[in-house]
């Protein structure tokens, strides 16, 4: 179970004039039952679709079958999507397969497949992927809720062309798609060409659709125990639930957060783990976070530029980059940092006999007593400089914790849109941009798009 420490949000758990006062966070614990009701109510109004993901008996069967059947055919499953569609597989497998799962031999994996993500349309990467992929031996997952996506249908278009180069007409068994299950051109094909599919539940938006089937296909391909997310993931969704701010821990995660950015001028969010295997679950909450809160406008149609910046970092990694901005830069970051009890495996230190004095306390010691050390340490030091943050810690990094560790930011995500008063489910922000791609793709039908300040062409 997961605990959230937030003592150092708080004025009297800092250095100098900083943080939350007791006051301000009673103010928050006397405004939650309306923040909550809101929820409740956009919940009740079939927002917040996430949350009925604990409960997916048949899609976890199907996902299940389809992993242990077809999909141990292959030996390498190559994802194609992007944003909430790649960000959420990467995480889980990051968290959940051995570090460098793609180098290790057959046994090594337990004769899972190796996994390849590709969320761009950087040519280098598409094409040495492409390079290094045997097509007879890769299952291919596209997932495009929309199926309306450019860069997962260009990346669709250029490995459609590639599998049937190699394979002709049997090309299509080495593909399937998580997409809507009645709309959009994958659906559509699929249909006429008889490939496999998997349902993206209409009410789960791409960033909150980790422990949908987006998620849960390429985790239960390569051996992730997908029954056991959900269990972690249903005992944040009941955590949720509990009317007092001070025990519902996501509602606080997003309530102090709202409080530092609105009340004291702390809109940067710093996510560091204290842990290798969580650097991609840092990287699926930036997005998470900065797509669903970043809102020009409010529910109410006002002008707010609403957002706080979410930052990823790592420990104890970023003590030697970041942290020197986090001790002595302005006052306008809240950071978390994720310990981990513990990390499965243990190395100790050996001794040696020319080492110098000031390094004689790290022989016998082991590095997961080091990183626990370094994470206290950060968070003491950030305490000495008046610096806010909270810990989050996990006992371990298992399918549990970390089916816990998603709801809980997605719950926390949900809560933080009431907060700010956003609606976190769109993203209105990100269209002119696509406007603006498809005009210069030359594609037709792309109607009137605004046209962007001249570039006054200045360069050096
Ligand atoms: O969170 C979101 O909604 C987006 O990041 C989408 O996941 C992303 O744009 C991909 O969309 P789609 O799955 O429709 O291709």
């Amino acid at each position: 179970m997961l605990r959230l420490e937030y003592g150092r949000m708080l004025q009297d758990g800092l250095d100098g004039e900083h943080g939350l006062s007791r006051t301000q966070l009673a103010e928050l614990v006397r405004r939650f039952s309306g923040v909550q009701a809101e929820v409740r109510a956009r919940r009740a109004g079939g927002e917040y679709g996430f949350y009925d993901l604990a409960e997916q008996g048949s899609a976890i069967r199907s996902i299940t079958q389809f992993a242990s059947g077809v999909g141990q055919a292959f030996d390498h499953v190559l994802v194609l999507g992007i944003g909430g569609s790649a960000l959420g597989a990467r995480a889980l497998l990051t968290a959940l397969r051995a570090p460098a799962w793609n180098e290790l031999d057959d046994e090594g994996r337990d004769f899972y497949p190796r996994l390849t993500i590709l969320d761009n349309v950087d040519p280098a990467s598409v094409h040495a992927a492409l390079g290094r992929i045997d097509p007879r031996r890769v299952l291919v997952n596209v997932v495009s809720k929309s199926g309306s996506t450019a860069e997962t249908m260009a990346q669709y278009l250029v490995v459609r062309a590639w599998l049937e180069e190699a394979l002709g007409p049997a090309a299509t068994r080495h593909l399937v798609f998580t997409t809507d299950p009645e709309r959009g051109i994958l659906r559509e094909i699929a249909r006429g060409e008889g490939i496999a599919t998997v349902d993206v539940p209409p009410p789960v938006g791409g960033r909150f659709s980790v422990l949908s089937p987006v998620g849960l296909l390429p985790a239960a391909l390569v051996g992730i125990d997908i029954a056991a997310l959900l269990s972690g993931a249903e005992r944040a969704l009941r955590d949720a639930e509990s009317p007092d701010l001070l025990a519902n821990r996501p509602a606080l995660h997003a309530a102090l957060h709202w409080a530092a950015d609105t009340w004291l001028g702390a809109r940067i969010d710093v996510l560091m783990p204290y842990s290798d295997r969580l650097r991609d679950v840092a990287e699926w909450y930036r997005q998470l976070w900065a797509e669903s809160l970043g809102k020009r406008h409010d529910r109410r149609g006002a002008e707010v530029f609403a957002g706080p910046t979410p930052v990823g970092a790592v420990g104890a990694t970023d003590q030697h980059s970041q942290v020197q901005l986090f001790m002595e830069g302005p006052f306008d970051k809240v950071l978390t940092l994720v310990s981990v009890d513990d990390h499965g495996v243990d190395v100790v230190i050996p001794g040696r006999s020319e080492l110098p004095a000031d390094l004689s306390y790290l022989p016998g010691r082991s590095l997961n007593e080091l990183l626990a050390a370094e994470c206290q340490a950060t968070s003491g030091a950030l305490a000495s400089a008046g610096r806010m943050h909270m810990l989050l810690r996990l006992p371990e990094v298992t399918e549990d914790t970390v089916g816990e560790l998603l709801m809980f930011y997605q719950i926390a995500t949900g809560f933080a849109g009431a907060w700010y008063g956003v609606n976190p489910f769109d993203q209105p922000g990100v269209e002119l941009g696509k406007q603006l791609t498809f005009a210069a793709m030359g594609r037709s039908g792309s109607g009137s798009v605004p046209t962007p300040p001249a570039d006054p062409g200045d360069f050096a």
